[in-house]
This record gives structure tokens, C-alpha cells and sequence, in this order.
């Protein structure tokens, strides 16, 4: 179990926080909890103001692939996998991994790169309908955290349950109170969030054994 990098080399996003923080309203908000057309490819105030593929996670993949020591044959689920970016460039950095996906959105689904039709899952976190040990690793970023705290521990007790021991989380979080307000102001579909120390006392409750990181947003 360890803290552990695994999206260093991602491109870093620019975030106009402020901009995010006036347009946000109630509505929005719930907009963008639908995980639909909105939050993927419509403007930025609902989410991601348009996501495509631009190979942004090819060395993320890379890093992923000889964390775990992956090699042709392993499998390796990714829960919140969009559509499936990350999947696509798992079976591209490592020939024979089998890859696979899981997502609540049935419309990101729906759009899922060529190369992963048929590997994706329509799904929650909560409920990963696999049987028990039967992936090499299960990653899952930026995902979690849009459960509240009861769910975030039933969905790490899934991915613990899947690969035990071979897991890696990326979630919200902050170091600072700054961070925190920061965080606050740019939120639209994180139900729980906390300082480390938190999130470590919930991997606790949940038996979670693999590795995390955290996603902390910065002026
Ligand atoms: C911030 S996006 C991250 C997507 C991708 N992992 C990435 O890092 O680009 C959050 C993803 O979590 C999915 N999601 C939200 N709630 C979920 C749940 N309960 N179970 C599975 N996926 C969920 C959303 O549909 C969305 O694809």
C-alpha cells in the first residue's frame, strides 16, 4: 500500500477557477451529476467542455503497465473509464493485456474509441459485477469520489475484492485550507472529499490494500 504517481506525465489541464465558480449554479450542478452530453462535450461550466481523445494517456498507460508489472494475458479493469481512453492505450502500451471498463455513463459509453467496443461495461463502482481475484490490477481515477462516503467504501471494498493488494485510487483531495476553498469553488460532481489523512482513515475502514494518489487542485 503506498502513495504512488501514476499520472505525472498527464498533460496538466488549465482550470479557470474563478470562471467555474461564478457560472456555478444548482442546476448545473445536477447537470452535471447525470454524467451525460453535458458533463462530457458541452460547455466547460458543466464539466469537461469537450472530451476526446488526444493520446494525453498513452504514458500514463505506460506507467500503469510497469507499476503492476502487467504483461500479455493479465487483466486490468479500469472503473470509471469514460470513453475508455485509458482502456485503449493500456491494450496499446502492452500487446495482449486484456483490458476492460466500467462507467455509470451510458453515454460516454456509447462513444467509446473503435479499438474498446465490447470491453466497456455499463455499471457503478459500487457493484463490480466480476467475480472475486479476477484482475491483475483494477485502477480508478477520479471516479470514487463522486460516491458519498457509505458507497466510497463499498466501491474500494470492490476494487479490493477484484485485485487485492493491486488497486490504485486517484481522488479529490487537498493538503490546505487554501486548497480546500480552492477545491470548493471548482466542484460540480465530488460527493465526498478530504484531506489525506481522511481518505487514509477511509481506505482503513474499507480493508483497502493498494495504492492511491491524490488529485489536489492548485491557483
Ligand atoms: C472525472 S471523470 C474521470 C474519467 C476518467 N477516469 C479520466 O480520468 O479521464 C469521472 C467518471 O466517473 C464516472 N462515474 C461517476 N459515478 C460513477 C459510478 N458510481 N460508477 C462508475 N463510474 C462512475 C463518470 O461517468 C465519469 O466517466
Amino acid at each position: 500500500m503506498a502513495e504512488v504517481d501514476l499520472l505525472r506525465r498527464l498533460p496538466k489541464t488549465k482550470r479557470d477557477i474563478r470562471a467555474r465558480f461564478l457560472a456555478k449554479t444548482r442546476e448545473r450542478v445536477a447537470i452535471a451529476c447525470e454524467f451525460g452530453e453535458m458533463y462530457f462535450d458541452g460547455p466547460r461550466e458543466y464539466g469537461y467542455g469537450g472530451y476526446r481523445y488526444d493520446g494525453r494517456w498513452i504514458p500514463v498507460a505506460e506507467d500503469i503497465i510497469r507499476h503492476f508489472g502487467l504483461k500479455a494475458g493479465n487483466r486490468i479493469l479500469d472503473v470509471g473509464c469514460a470513453k475508455g481512453f485509458l482502456v485503449k492505450d493500456l491494450m496499446k502500451g502492452c500487446p495482449g493485456l486484456e483490458a476492460f471498463g466500467l462507467d455509470i455513463s451510458e453515454y460516454a459509453l456509447m462513444r467509446c474509441e473503435s479499438e474498446v467496443v465490447g470491453r466497456l461495461h455499463l455499471g457503478t463502482a459500487t457493484t463490480l459485477p466480476f467475480p472475486d481475484g479476477s484482475f491483475d490490477a483494477v485502477i480508478s481515477i477520479n471516479t470514487i469520489h463522486n460516491l458519498d462516503r457509505d458507497h466510497v467504501i463499498s466501491a474500494l471494498r470492490e476494487i479490493e475484492r477484484l485485485a487485492p493488494g493491486r488497486g490504485f485510487v486517484q481522488v479529490d483531495a487537498y493538503q490546505t485550507p487554501e486548497q480546500r476553498e480552492l477545491f470548493t469553488q471548482w466542484v460540480l460532481t465530488a460527493k465526498f472529499h478530504d484531506y489525506p489523512q481522511g481518505w487514509l482513515g477511509v481506505f482503513e475502514e474499507a480493508g483497502y490494500t493498494g495504492d492511491w494518489n491524490w488529485t489536489v487542485l492548485e491557483d
